[in-house]
């Protein structure tokens, strides 16, 4: 039997696609090591969102085959780079992989991998590649294994049709393409048989999520519906898709959390122009607003970018406006990162100083810092409802730590609790990244 050792990096559609992966090459046969050392064949499931993400997978690629001389292992890389950097990854003599395999081919690994480890002379040596990206392909029929045992991971749907000017997903994932809500529920009452109490539902683009007519808002209505499942997220939305209904069904369908992501990116309209976004800064604080109006403790949450081509100081200083005004619960904050085949990199040239864009992000990372513990001292002496996850990784194995609806970090005393409870806990302390409080009692859920 044929060891598989596999690493993921990236967003949580990568983490779920490995699990993908876990359950086809296990059907097939193949098991699995911990360990690159003793692996039959090494699969990096990789990211290419930031050239830093891309710099992390060359560097590991070189440190398996130095470690692994003179062994006959086998390596192919998955997820996004495969489709995007095809070319260099196959043709580049210093970084001897064997086959690469793109986000939508993962049903064919156990024949790239088979056909890798034939002998030389019926073409076993030669490299071996897939990344056709498919307009159809969902995994409906692939059950992934979950590793988490409270939170189930499941895609709904899959690529992005935004052409956000920045982004590379388009070109590594594909056209959008949605699973039937039907199939979607079907899967989530597995999960709950399982014992998972919480799902997230996935997607480059979740909220825009369309089945023959059916809408995002349908499938959360749809979802709230499997008895067991308490919780439902989703991730990762685009703010143009927040139609008025969806708003309703968020703010008022009790399984639904209150909580919404909502990527702003740049706070000028000019540069959201230039990044074909599709709103402006007055209809992003709109939809903020109209948020709010619906559920005015809603936590939301940011992604930002500094730094795009030809933003100027000023028009960096709206985006701070934006942070100022909104009070985001946090946010992701990064430097524009030119990728290949991107609007961006053939159309406007990456023009802000790299120190230009370290004042940048430092500025607004103190911003975000001020702002989450503001919002976190705002939640002492109310009491959450959590969800135990785990022993706490912060501090000691004295302490449990879960999530609260916001989806926020809550650590508390140790007691007779199991993971899977549901607890009201009183927060008595805060810090701008995690919650602490004391248990009041468990809910029978
Ligand atoms: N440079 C910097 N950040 C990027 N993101 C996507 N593409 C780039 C890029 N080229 C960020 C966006 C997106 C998040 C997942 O990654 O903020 O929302
Ligand atoms: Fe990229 Fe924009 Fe699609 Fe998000 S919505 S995956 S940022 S192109």
């Amino acid at each position: 039997m044929k060891k598989i050792f596999i690493e993921t990096y990236g967003c949580q559609m990568n983490v779920y696609d490995t699990e993908i992966v876990k359950s086809v090459l296990g059907k097939d046969g193949f098991g699995f090591t911990e360990s690159e050392m003793d692996a039959d064949v090494v699969l990096l499931n990789t990211c290419s969102v930031r050239e830093n993400a891309n710099n992390k997978v060359y560097s590991r690629i070189h440190k398996i085959l130095n470690g692994r001389k003179g062994d006959d292992v086998k390596i192919g890389i998955l997820g996004c780079m495969a489709t995007n950097f095809r070319k260099q990854l196959l043709e580049n003599p210093k970084l001897p992989i064997d086959f690469i395999a793109g986000p939508d081919s993962y049903k064919r690994l156990p024949q790239l991998i088979n056909d890798i480890s034939a002998p030389v002379e019926t073409n076993g040596a030669v490299k071996n590649f897939d990344v056709t990206l498919s307009e159809f392909e969902t995994y409906s029929d692939v059950y992934p294994t979950q590793s988490d045992g409270v939170n189930a991971w499941l895609a709904v749907m899959r690529g992005c049709d935004n052409f956000c000017t920045f982004c590379v997903v388009p070109y590594t994932r594909g056209r959008e393409r949605s699973r039937s809500p039907e199939n979607v529920v079907d899967e989530v009452k597995r999960l709950a048989d399982q014992g998972y109490r919480q799902v997230t539902l996935l997607g480059q683009n979740v909220n825009s999520y369309n089945y023959e007519g059916n809408d995002f808002a349908h499938l959360l209505e749809a979802v709230s519906e499997v008895n067991g499942i308490e919780r439902i997220r989703f991730t990762s939305p685009h703010p143009k898709d927040f139609p008025r209904p969806l708003l309703q069904v968020i703010a008022e369908n009790p399984k639904v959390c209150k909580q919404i992501h909502l990527p702003l990116q740049a706070g000028n309209d000019r540069v959201l122009e230039m990044m074909n976004r599709t709103y402006t800064q007055k209809e992003f604080l709109d939809l903020v607003d109209e948020i709010r109006s619906l559920y005015p403790k809603m936590i939301l949450s940011t992604d930002i970018i500094v730094g795009f081509p030809t933003e100027t100081a000023d028009e960096f200083e709206e985006t701070v406006k934006v942070m100022e005004a909104v009070e985001f619960d946090s946010a992701f904050i990064f430097k524009y990162s030119e990728r290949p085949q991107t609007i961006a990199q053939r159309k406007f040239p990456d023009d802000v100083p790299e120190a230009e864009k370290t004042r940048r992000i430092v500025k607004l990372n103190e911003i975000q810092k001020r702002h989450s513990y503001q919002k976190n001292l705002g939640h002492i002496g109310e009491v959450h409802e959590v969800l135990l996850e785990k022993e706490s990784t912060r501090k000691s194995a004295d302490d449990f730590q879960g999530r609260n609806d916001g989806n926020k970090i809550v650590i508390f005393p140790r007691g007779d609790y199991h993971k899977g409870n549901f607890l009201n806990v009183e927060i008595t302390e805060a810090t701008p990244h995690v919650l602490r409080g004391k248990p009041v009692n468990v809910l029978n859920k």
